[in-house]
């Protein structure tokens, strides 16, 4: 009996522990990253930014998704944005090496976190300007929308951030394929 009762009061407990999470618990980075888990596209669902040039500039392009390849034990990757323009595609290479929490890619001193989400196929990256002040955040998912309780917590996270409300991406546009065809001269920025 007594066990019984134990097992009601953790079913209990980890309901009551579903409820919504507080700032400190949306911010805080993903301290187990598995590079599995990263692997393979994602589509950009939303966008949460500081300032309206970024805002403008996220309305410009019509489709964005990432790539991550090749997890290998030695925690480098491959790490390719891709963006769509109308009828053109941009693809942009980098080499980057994982951390616990993030990314940083080889070529330029940026740090992407990884801050959690309860939605299981997305990704939520925090990039910040060179004084680690909040920049942008954004909500990648292997589909094109989301739930409205996963648009929610990430709506949150923007706001926890102080950042302008989150920007959607047009999920009826066309994705760029997954490569390029004509094997373009690597890129980063
Ligand atoms: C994956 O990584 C291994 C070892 O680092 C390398 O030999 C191989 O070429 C890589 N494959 C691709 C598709 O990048
Ligand atoms: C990534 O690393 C590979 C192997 O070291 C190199 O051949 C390639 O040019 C690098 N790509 C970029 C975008 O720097
Ligand atoms: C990279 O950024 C870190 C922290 O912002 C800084 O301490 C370091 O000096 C930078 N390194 C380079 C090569 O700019
Ligand atoms: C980083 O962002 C903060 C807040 O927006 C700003 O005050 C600071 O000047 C920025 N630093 C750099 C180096 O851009």
């Amino acid at each position: 009996m007594f066990a019984v009762n134990v097992i009601t009061l953790l079913c209990l407990m980890s309901v009551s522990r579903s409820a919504p999470l507080g700032c400190e618990d949306l911010l805080r980075p993903l301290d187990q990253l598995d590079p599995r888990h990263l692997e393979g596209r994602r589509v950009l669902v939303a966008g949460g930014m500081t300032n309206l040039l970024h805002v403008d500039y996220f309305k410009s392009r019509d489709s964005a998704s990432i790539n991550f390849a090749n997890a290998s034990e030695s925690s480098k990757m491959s790490f390719t944005r891709i963006f769509g323009y109308g009828d053109s595609c941009q693809y942009l290479y980098s080499n980057i090496t994982l951390g616990a929490s993030s990314f940083t890619y080889d070529q330029v001193n940026l740090t992407v976190l990884f801050l959690p989400t309860s939605c299981p196929d997305c990704l939520v990256m925090r990039i910040n300007n060179e004084t680690k002040e909040p920049l942008r955040l954004y909500l990648f998912s292997r589909r094109r929308e989301v739930e409205q309780k996963e648009m929610e917590e990430f709506r949150n996270q923007v706001e926890c951030l102080k950042l302008l409300p989150p920007v959607m991406m047009d999920h009826t546009k066309e994705l760029c394929p997954e490569q390029s065809n004509r094997h373009s001269a690597a890129s980063e920025d």
